[in-house]
């Protein structure tokens, strides 16, 4: 999540990696033109529709849920050009955010978002944030393996990554409940109120994923 670029003014951070993204030849052309909607036990994740930039604000912009990712904006105009740019990334083949919705209710508590590390999506990151009145609920979870099979089955990657600051003990606990194995530390990789952080590194393989699923119903429980 916290590499995710997530501005305030709707404008985005090109770098190298995002230019050479633009180019790419996406695995699957539908989920371009618009992202599945796709239903779990407890919440639907959809695409980010531009009515859903004051819950976010007010889910998202709080001490507790930001404090280990960039900084997301922090006015309804800032989310509803953050929501503008996800759909234009999406539709650009780069990057998908999808809303989390839960059942009963029409208003996003939360996102998940999936970008491409390398031109293809052969190598994803993924990342996400949850309003903290639905935290330990079980939402995440059941919107993590959600986001984990669009990863691999409508995208096609075969390497998903998190990563997470070894201080943000939710966001660990919460990947390595998902099944992400940790492969190491990044050291001051990412930079938060002025303080270079450590990360940890979490990947998900798509042939670990598929196996334990057809085996056991899946690494998470
Ligand atoms: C990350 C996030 C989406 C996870 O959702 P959540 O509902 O809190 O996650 P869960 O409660 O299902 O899982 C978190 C796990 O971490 C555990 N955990 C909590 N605090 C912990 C700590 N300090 N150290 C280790 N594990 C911890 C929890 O006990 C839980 O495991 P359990 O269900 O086996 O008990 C949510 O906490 C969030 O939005 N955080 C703010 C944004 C963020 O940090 N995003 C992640 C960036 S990588």
């Amino acid at each position: 999540m916290e590499k995710m670029p997530y501005r305030d003014n709707g404008q985005v951070l090109v770098d190298m990696q995002s230019a050479l993204s633009a180019q790419a030849v996406a695995t699957t052309t539908d989920w371009r033109h618009t992202l599945p909607v796709m239903t779990g036990s407890m919440v639907t994740l959809r695409e980010l529709r531009l009515s859903d930039a004051a819950s976010l604000l007010a889910m998202l912009s709080t001490e507790e849920v930001s404090r280990f990712i960039s900084p997301p904006p922090t006015t309804v105009e800032g989310f509803e050009r953050f929501i503008a740019w996800t759909h234009r990334e999406r539709a650009a083949g780069n990057y998908a955010c999808f809303a989390v919705v839960p059942h009963a209710m029409d208003t996003a508590i939360g996102i998940f978002q999936l970008r491409q590390l390398e031109p293809g999506f052969a190598t994803a990151e993924w990342g996400f944030a949850i309003g903290s009145a639905f935290w330990g609920t079980g939402v995440f979870l059941d919107g993590a393996k959600l986001v984990v099979d669009f990863a691999f089955d409508m995208v096609g990657a075969h390497r998903l990554e998190a990563r997470a600051a070894v201080a943000n003990g939710r966001g660990n606990g919460a990947l390595q409940k998902v099944g992400a194995v940790q492969e190491g530390v990044l050291r001051k990789s990412f930079l938060r109120n002025g303080e270079y952080l450590d990360q940890t590194l979490w990947t998900i393989l798509d042939d670990d994923w598929r196996r334990s699923k057809s085996v056991w119903g899946g690494l998470i429980h």
